[in-house]
């Protein structure tokens, strides 16, 4: 961007949020804006809604809300509108995923039960564990995206909506790896599209619609879906802003606080083993091994970056890292995830650091929707477009062009997003030094 001025246009009117999948995480997102615009609740969690940035200089440095640094869509503009395999309302299915008690959910009840999915596109090869019926049928993978851009028409039409954005909040897919002729250029893609090729996910399919009619695109779940060189190309030909993989809520959050500290530290480590067990329909549908493979790659890719074992090959160069996830029912959203990390100190002694993190999935995530839907709607009025590498703070596996690492320190990733709000008013970036260090 250069030392060009940014001028971002005012959110006027409604945002769309587009979601696939209304599921644990997009239910209690829906239901706790809801809450928290009638005064219900606290946005707690959320960084667009409590989070404060520095600005100023000298005797004028300030404290103030990032709602109030840089203009944001305000909640009480937002309509949701989404795509599942099962019928339900939203009310519904908030009330199947017991996340949110029904007391809770019964505050809002009659506006969470207005919002009634649209038939999903989905392929079962992709999703092994679940078979829902309320699903497009089309001759082909390219019909499909025109049905689902009918059903982005006559939403915006009814909500007399100003823009969208979509957020993939439905179930982790395969995994898969870019197949050449298919997800390598916008070319091939659009053609494999009307070929009805095999290789392309419901996800993609979602994903082309969204930039193909310039909508932001953020994805929720480790599987590929945006992260193809066709995807990167779209993005940039119609100047729209994506990005992914996977929410960063729980254990790999807590991985990503932890691992810059022993680094920080000159700690040395030889192993990390983190296990989960986990009873929602996510765990049903990571339960199988094509899909926890999805999310097995996106967990165990933030060490090595954040380690760096090629410059510090004494403290990180003899390392085990094990992720599983267990689908365990009675847990319900209530993941209990177990960290073992060992680490060793002065004179090589060993050390042992355990987590017990009894989190709940769904509660953590939906704050993370919010806050892309949010940013990603200001990115697009900023005039910001392509991968938003600034957003990584949101992902445990953030996308990023093939010669540059990812980063995944959580606190460089939020100077990072902080900065980026800075350049966007036009402010100089902070080091975060106070006076004495500039
Ligand atoms: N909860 C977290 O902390 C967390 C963290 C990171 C990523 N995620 C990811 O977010 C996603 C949602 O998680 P969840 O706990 O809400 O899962 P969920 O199973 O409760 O919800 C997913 C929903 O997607 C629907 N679905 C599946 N395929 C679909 C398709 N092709 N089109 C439309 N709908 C479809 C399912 O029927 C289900 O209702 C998962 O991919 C999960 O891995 C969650």
């Amino acid at each position: 961007m250069g030392t060009d001025r940014v001028n971002i246009k005012n959110p006027e009117g409604k945002l769309g949020v587009l979601i696939p999948g209304l599921g644990a995480v997009s239910t209690t997102f829906i239901a706790g804006t809801m809450m928290i615009r009638k005064g219900l609740s606290k946005p707690i969690g959320s960084l667009t809604q409590m989070g404060k940035i520095r600005t100023g200089s000298g005797d004028n440095i300030k404290e103030i809300n990032i709602k109030d640094f840089v203009p944001l869509a305000s909640l009480n503009d937002l309509e949701f509108g989404g795509w599942d395999i099962f019928e339900d309302s939203v009310y519904e299915s908030a009330l199947n995923a017991e996340v949110l008690s029904k007391n809770d959910l019964d505050r809002v009840k009659d506006e969470l039960s207005k919002i009634k999915p649209w038939k999903a596109v989905f392929n079962r090869n992709y999703v092994k564990n679940l078979d829902g019926k309320w699903v497009k049928e089309a001759p082909a993978h390219w019909d499909l995206v025109q049905l689902l851009k009918d059903d982005i028409a006559k939403f915006k039409q009814e909500k007399n909506l100003n823009r969208m954005v979509m957020v993939w909040c439905a179930s982790t897919e395969i995994y898969q790896e870019i197949i050449p002729g298919v997800h390598d250029t916008l070319e091939n893609f659009e053609k494999a599209l009307k070929e009805n090729h095999p290789a392309i996910a419901p996800s993609m399919i979602y994903c082309y619609t969204a930039l193909d009619l310039g909508i932001p695109y953020a994805n929720g779940a480790p599987n590929l879906c945006n992260d193809i060189p066709a995807f990167w190309e779209l993005a940039d030909k119609k100047k729209v802003p994506m990005g992914g993989k996977d929410f960063k809520s729980g254990q790999t959050f807590m991985k990503t606080v932890l691992a810059p500290a022993f680094k920080a530290r000159m700690l040395g480590m030889n192993g990390w083993f983190s296990t989960n067990i986990l009873g929602n329909r996510d765990g049903e549908v990571l339960d199988d091994p094509e899909s926890f493979k999805s999310k097995e790659v996106s967990k165990l890719s933030v060490l090595d970056q954040i380690c760096q074992p090629e410059l510090y090959p004494d403290l990180y160069g003899d390392f085990f890292h094990k992720v599983t996830i267990n689908y365990y029912p009675p847990r319900g959203d209530n993941k209990e995830g177990w960290d073992n990390v060992d680490i060793f100190g002065w004179l090589g002694y060993p050390m042992q650091v355990k987590v017990n993190f009894l989190c709940r999935d769904s509660i953590l995530a939906a704050p993370i929707v919010l806050d892309l839907a949010i940013f990603f709607d200001l990115a697009q009025r900023a005039g910001l477009y392509g991968n938003q590498e600034w957003l990584s703070f949101y992902w445990k596996s953030p996308m990023h062009p093939p010669k540059i690492e990812a980063e995944h320190d959580l606190f460089v990733q939020l100077m990072k997003l902080k900065n980026k709000l800075r350049v966007l008013k036009n402010e100089p970036v902070e080091n975060y030094g106070n006076e004495s260090y500039n």
